[in-house]
């Protein structure tokens, strides 16, 4: 019977476990994650998601407090147009955080960042230039295009030094996906390294409509690894969602993927960015706790758990410290619904904004608790001590269960 560890995923001169740890954002897949799943052989994610504020709270800079204090005077302004990210900070902000992973690597895995298109920033094209641009030149080993079609992604990075030796991957969610970034990314000269294609289980924000339980990862995998070869094209293909156990991936590896992308089972882990807190949340979520919702001011619905502390909280939009989501004439989806709920309760000290949610504010302090559908199962891969509390894993443990388990077994901590 085959195991993960049967496969290996070929990146040019890179021979790789074919676990690939996901980018999850605002530091929840975190540079320890990451280097975790490096030295193990796989391929490990950073984000660059409101990558100033983790720069704040990891490297010492002032950025956010900065950016507050420069534009507090329209903080009850609605129109957000003037505020922008200065793209000097951003660059150090993303050259800092890379550095400093990149520092610590070992093993022969790679340490990737996921780079979210949505995170449009009031300037969309010349902050995420920046971020890309300072992610190679501070030595990142590979990009993944997220949240986001891409469409000229690769032009804006195709005149740096590294456009050609560092690994460029795109997330789909369909094969016309694929074939627009295709179509539209060919001027480059470039094809992407690898594509992961994202299903709907997958936690964070999802490449379909409310209907996405109409469909199904194995069809979507099966349609794009059919496409590429009718293309001849040679791109590895990495599905993710919902792939829980070794069985699963290697399933996945007996029928033409290159690799699996994971994540909701390392939301556990030790070296997750999740305070400890939430991390029995994810333990204890039941799949009715579950759902995916509408709340994301991106417009793509997202998943996570029921009772996240951001749903329906009515916080003021904090945009003058943030602004990650702003789009290129300064709007976001939450700032019209807060006011409207502002206008609608007129000397309420506080109001209540339930279709849509403050995403910066709420990632940023773990109040969103985004997550896979198959969240619900995290339970049954560890051991529950007296107290009721839930053990936290090793990053360590849970690589190489997905490498090495059989018979959709899943490896228990030892007692
Ligand atoms: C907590 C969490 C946060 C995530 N954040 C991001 C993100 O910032 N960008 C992204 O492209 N995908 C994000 N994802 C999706 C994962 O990278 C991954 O593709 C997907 O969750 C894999 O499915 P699984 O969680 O069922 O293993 C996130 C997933 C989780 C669980």
């Amino acid at each position: 019977m085959k195991r993960v560890d049967d496969f290996r995923l070929r990146l040019g001169k890179h021979e790789l476990v074919p676990i690939m740890i996901g980018g999850m954002g605002v530091d929840i897949s975190t540079a320890d994650l990451a280097l975790e799943a490096a030295r193990l052989g796989g391929v490990g994610h950073i984000s660059d998601a409101m990558i100033n504020t983790v720069s704040d709270r990891r490297y010492e800079t002032k950025h956010v407090k900065e950016k507050l204090a420069l534009y507090k005077y329209n903080v009850l302004n609605e129109d957000k147009s003037s505020v922008k990210f200065d793209l000097g900070r951003l660059e150090e902000a993303t050259r800092l955080h890379v550095e400093a992973t990149m520092a610590r690597k070992q093993g022969t895995g790679l340490v990737f960042i996921n780079c979210m298109e949505k995170l449009t920033m009031n300037a969309p094209k010349e902050t995420l230039k920046v971020r890309m641009s300072a992610a190679l030149d501070a030595g990142i080993e590979g990009i993944t295009l997220a949240a986001g079609l891409h469409l000229g992604s690769f032009a804006l990075i195709e005149d740096h030094p590294r456009f050609r030796d560092a690994k460029l991957g795109i997330i789909v969610s369909s094969v016309r996906a694929l074939q627009l970034f295709l179509k539209k990314s060919s001027r480059t000269n470039r094809l992407p390294d690898y594509v992961v294609v994202e299903g709907p289980l997958a936690g964070g924000h999802l490449g379909f409509g409310m209907d996405w339980a109409q469909y199904d990862l194995a069809t979507i995998v099966t349609e794009v690894i059919r496409y590429l070869k009718d293309e001849h094209l040679d791109i590895p293909v990495i599905p993710a969602g919902g792939i829980f156990t070794g069985s699963d991936a290697t399933g996945f590896l007996e029928n033409g993927a290159a690799a699996v992308q994971v994540a909701t089972r390392f939301t556990v882990a030790e070296e997750c960015g999740l305070p400890t807190d939430v991390k029995q949340e994810y333990f204890k979520a039941s799949e009715e706790d579950i759902e995916v919702n509408q709340i994301s001011p991106t417009g793509y619905p997202m998943r996570m758990i029921k009772k996240s502390p951001g749903i329906g909280d009515g916080i003021r939009p904090n945009c003058e410290a943030y602004g990650y989501l702003l789009d290129a004439s300064g709007k976001c989806a939450y700032i019209s619904s807060y006011n409207r709920e502002v206008a609608e309760h007129p000397g309420a000290r506080k109001v209540q904004v339930w279709d849509k949610t403050c995403l910066c504010t709420h990632m940023r302090n773990f109040d969103i608790w985004t997550c896979g559908q198959l969240t619900y199962r995290l339970k049954d891969t560890t051991l529950r001590a007296d107290d009721g509390s839930y053990r936290i894993l090793s990053a360590e443990h849970i690589f190489k269960d997905y490498q090495f388990s059989t018979d959709n077994k899943i490896a228990l901590p030892e007692a």
